[in-house]
């Protein structure tokens, strides 16, 4: 085993430190580079990749979509990240691959159904190829890899309606932390060697590899129904608005 990872292993403090950071950094706004003056905020909002159907809800509807879109999503995040804590505590990487690989579907749906939407985490390159992303999705997964391939690091949400009975809310997945690539990095050098026996036994397809820091991974769906962005919150969800960006 990697030295580097043997000390992560032990030492939960660390890792869980990581993941806060990780989920600290996933940000909000688009903006230009530090040293030109600041540029007029261009996010995907400004321009949609996916056409939104005219005179639907949308405009109006977008800020209560975005509140309860990152709300739900850092839900879902605080939920499959406490597992894989709990996981790596018990019995390492290896344990904690198992069961990723029976409970990450699950647990993500629960969150969707207990808030009232359906909620995915769609990949590019996808390691369950339940979570492959469809032409929709990797049209939004281009446009979030251009604006990273130009230096823009804070990826907003985005919001689009692409018909009148559906309200889809995406958020970038970066890879901003060193723990993911234990199970996502590049074979021969971060990716861990129990991963790299592992993973292809329990996924033969395995595209979810090969990632460095600060690449996009994936996206954080969420579909909402205009009526229930028009309802109140449903129960259970009234947490602070500003609570935390859905990062990874
Ligand atoms: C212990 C190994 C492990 C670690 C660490 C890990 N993952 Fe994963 N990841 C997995 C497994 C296994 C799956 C497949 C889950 C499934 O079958 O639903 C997965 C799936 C995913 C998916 C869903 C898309 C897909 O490829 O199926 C995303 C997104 C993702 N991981 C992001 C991350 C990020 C970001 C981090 C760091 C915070 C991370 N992972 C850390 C093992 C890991």
């Amino acid at each position: 085993m990697n030295g580097r990872f043997h000390r992560i292993r032990g030492r939960g403090i660390l890792w869980l430190t990581l993941l806060t950071l990780g989920l600290a950094a996933a940000g909000c706004r688009r903006s230009g580079p530090e040293t030109t003056p600041p540029s007029p905020p261009r996010d995907l909002t400004d321009f949609p990749p996916v056409e939104s159907v005219p005179g639907a809800a949308l405009e109006r509807l977008r800020p209560v979509a975005l509140e309860r879109g990152r709300r739900i999503a850092a839900e879902a995040f605080t939920v499959l990240s406490g597992e894989l804590r709990r996981a790596l505590e018990a019995g390492g990487f290896t344990n904690a691959i198992r069961l990723c690989s029976v409970k990450a579907l699950p647990l993500t749906r629960l969150v969707g159904d207990t808030n009232q939407v359906r909620l995915r985490r769609v990949s590019h390159r996808a390691r369950n190829p339940a979570n492959q992303a469809d032409t929709e999705e990797l049209r939004i997964i281009e446009c979030y890899q251009e604006m990273l391939a130009e230096g823009v690091t804070n990826l907003a949400p985005v919001v689009v309606q692409p018909a009148t009975n559906r309200i889809t809310f995406y958020a970038p997945i970066v890879l901003n932390n060193p723990l993911c690539l234990a199970c996502h990095g590049e074979p021969g050098s971060t990716l861990l060697p129990q991963a790299a026996e592992l993973l292809p036994q329990l996924y033969p397809e395995d595209r979810a590899t090969g990632f460095r820091l600060g690449d996009l991974r994936g996206l954080w769906r969420i579909d909402f129904t205009p009526e229930s962005l028009t309802n109140a919150s449903p129960a259970g969800a009234e947490f602070p608005a500003a609570a935390a960006s859905p990062g990874n």
